[in-house]
């Protein structure tokens, strides 16, 4: 038990809500994922990055972001002066979703039905983190933070205030997915953006200090 964070304390443990997680059958998505990956990091960070849900590299490690996506976001967030172990780092959904492609798993977006369905437990990790600032990486988690499908250009890089868990309201910030960098076909827009998106890190670094 903490003498520091007595207002949740009735909240489950995050070892808990991890061990419930890895039986979910809430969406079919379960299926053919090998595992549920669920979100990591500190009990009481002040700080909950979301993405959109595991990739391959993801599925099999059983964590989030350690895959191409997880190197981009590391080197951002490095640049930001943000430390990735004092963050909480989650997904919207949390089982891969794809299809086989010969020798590839090729990643398939998750459903409002699969985002929904999945919502409850980044409700039970708000719940049990209680940060100060949720930072919606993507359409998919900007969807499922905000409850409702958001235009990432004309939200990103501002605090809005959003309902959180039942009980407690929540920052929240959006910005773009990291793979979205990764996608981008051309060298000069690939820096800007990244910048863009490192600019948008540094509102974050500030709720760290
Ligand atoms: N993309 C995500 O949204 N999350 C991960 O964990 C990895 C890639």
């Amino acid at each position: 038990a903490t003498t520091d964070h007595d207002d949740n304390a009735g909240a489950p443990s995050l070892a808990a809500l991890r061990e419930q997680a890895a039986d979910c059958r809430a969406c079919p998505l379960w299926k053919d994922a090998t595992q549920t990956v669920f979100g990591e990091g500190p009990q009481h960070a002040a700080v909950m990055l979301v993405g959109e849900q595991p990739g391959d590299k993801e599925d099999l490690a059983g964590q989030p972001f350690v895959g191409p996506a997880g190197q981009m976001l590391d080197r951002a967030l490095r640049d930001a002066g943000i430390d990735r172990g004092k963050v909480y780092v989650t997904n919207a959904v949390k089982h891969f979703k794809f299809v086989p492609r010969g020798k590839i798993r090729l990643h398939q977006k998750p459903t409002t039905p699969e985002i929904r369905a999945c919502r409850p437990w980044y409700e039970r990790e708000l719940a049990a983190v209680r940060p100060a600032l949720v930072v919606a990486m993507g359409a998919t988690a900007a969807q499922s933070v905000l409850g409702k499908i958001t235009p990432i250009n004309k939200t990103r890089g501002r605090l809005i205030d959003a309902a959180g868990d039942s009980a407690h309201p929540v920052q929240v910030l959006v910005t773009v997915h990291p793979s979205y960098l990764l996608r981008l076909p051309d060298e000069d827009a690939k820096a800007r953006e990244y910048d863009r998106f490192v600019d948008d890190l540094k509102i974050v670094a500030k709720h760290l200090k």
